[in-house]
């Protein structure tokens, strides 16, 4: 009697994600890098796996994101390690540890990589999800953070299908450690007498944090959180310059926005502009996008004083938003290069010949499958099918023996005979929809 091996799945909010739907993120992926490049950001890679102190020290031990989310686990010698929620405390801790401050310039890094929450998976939202992020380090001037988020416009435009009004970028101050005590001590007081009517995180926020109590989804709790004094009306002299200056500077390049005076964002190491995109198709998860300025996170982790303003995108969200926009468009793009030429191979003798010709068009940067199997017409012509090739070319004894071979315009059926030697250029042309060129 068989037992029954019971089957392995992915593990809750993992997802596997297959050719056909990969070929959008890779699109967006070379849509950023392109443009990023323009920006001149330079890539960065940093561990997926970190010191868990990294991310309690930065992004603050008292976010649903530390206290709630990580994959935290003691290895083997007790050391406390995570898996990262996010990259920005990475690329700091990289920046300090490689001295990269000692060039005496604006760094500009970006990178691309999963990230681990464990919330409740819904629909763009997983437990390990993807960001394509970018940190700009060394400069405070409000126009940095003015060229990232014109840079992000542009990204947005370019990554297709996402049309202006289709998003909206929030924007707030969250002002500095030096205007932000007396702010607190203002956000305390308003809390005070309605706190005990709010969640229990709440209540533990508005002593222990009370920024974090912007965080709240609770919907019991909105109306008194619509009530509370916000930050940007407490801004010192220097911190309203600068944000007034961001906004100047940001309608000056023609780019949207609305001051979201509540917008604190999950992270406590903000200081000064904080932002975000969200999407009006993405629904209960509409942020596509968020980030903002962190001037005193270096100091946080023990290096020196660096300004830093980055962003990160979700592109799981990013990837459901272009996918929906371009199904909804008249002329949906095509994001899967296809395959220009199935060979087809008749018989052992046709086998040196074809091989040759799949080697040739491949040298041309052409996408070519061959059957592994000697085949039957009819059936290589299903396979050339199902791999949605848009030419076969067929290779048999007779056309050894002329020298032609067979190439079947797959949309039509219609067949050419095409010398040998001439099968690359030709197809090349009609691939790339030139000419194609005349017989000698
Ligand atoms: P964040 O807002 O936590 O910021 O995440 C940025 C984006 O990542 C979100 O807007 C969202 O699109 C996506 N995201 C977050 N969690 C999930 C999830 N569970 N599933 C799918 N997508 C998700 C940061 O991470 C900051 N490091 C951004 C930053 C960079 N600030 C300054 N520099």
């Amino acid at each position: 009697m068989s037992t029954r091996i019971e089957t392995i799945r992915a593990v809750k909010g993992t997802r596997d994600l297959l050719p056909e739907e990969v070929f959008l993120w890779q699109r967006l992926e070379q849509d950023a890098r392109r443009v990023f490049g323009a920006y001149n950001f330079e890539e960065i890679r940093t561990p997926i796996l970190e010191q868990t102190a990294l991310f309690a020290r930065t992004v603050g031990a008292d976010t649903d994101i530390v206290a709630k989310e990580m994959f935290t686990f003691n290895d083997r010698d007790n050391e406390s390690l995570s898996l990262r929620p996010e990259a920005t405390a990475s690329v700091v801790r990289a920046y300090i540890e490689h001295s990269l401050y000692n060039e005496g310039r604006v760094h500009k890094l970006y990178y691309v990589g999963p990230m681990f929450r464990r919330e409740r998976p819904q629909k763009g939202r997983y437990r390990q999800f993807y960001q394509i992020g970018a940190e700009v380090l060394g400069a405070d001037s409000p126009l940095v953070d003015a060229e990232v988020l014109e840079m992000l416009v542009e990204f947005l435009r370019q990554a297709g299908g996402v049309g202006a009004g289709e998003f909206v970028l929030l924007i707030n101050s969250v002002g500095c450690p030096r205007c932000r005590p007396e702010y607190l001590k203002t956000l305390k007081k308003a809390l005070e007498p309605v706190r005990s009517g709010m969640c229990a995180d709440c209540q533990r926020r508005s002593v222990t944090n009370p920024l974090r109590v912007f965080d709240c989804k609770v919907p019991a709790d909105q109306p008194i959180i619509a009530n509370l004094p916000t930050i940007i009306d407490h801004l010192d002299a220097e911190c309203r310059q600068h944000f007034d200056r961001v906004t100047a500077e940001l309608t000056q390049r023609g780019i949207e926005f609305q001051i979201t005076p509540r917008l604190v964002r999950g992270l406590d190491y903000y200081t000064r502009t904080t932002f975000e995109i969200t999407s009006t198709t993405l629904g209960a998860q509409d942020a596509i996008l968020g980030g903002g300025r962190y001037d005193g996170l270096s100091e946080m982790l023990g290096g020196p004083p660096t300004p830093g303003f980055g962003f990160a995108i979700g592109q799981d969200r990013l990837v459901l938003v272009v996918g929906e926009t371009a199904k909804q468009s008249a002329n949906p793009p095509e994001w899967k290069e296809s395959l220009a030429a199935y060979i087809v191979w008749l018989g052992d003798n046709a086998l040196g010949a074809a091989n040759e010709l799949t080697r040739k068009l491949r040298e041309q940067n052409l996408k070519v499958a061959i059957g592994f199997e000697p085949a039957a017409m009819k059936k290589s012509l299903g396979m050339a099918n199902r791999q949605r090739a848009r030419f076969a070319i067929i290779v048999g004894e007779s056309e050894l023996a002329e020298g032609k071979f067979q190439v079947k315009d797959m949309s039509n059926g219609q067949q050419e005979a095409v010398e040998a030697g001439r099968i690359p250029e030709y197809l090349k042309a009609k691939v790339e929809g030139s000419k194609i060129p005349s017989t000698p």
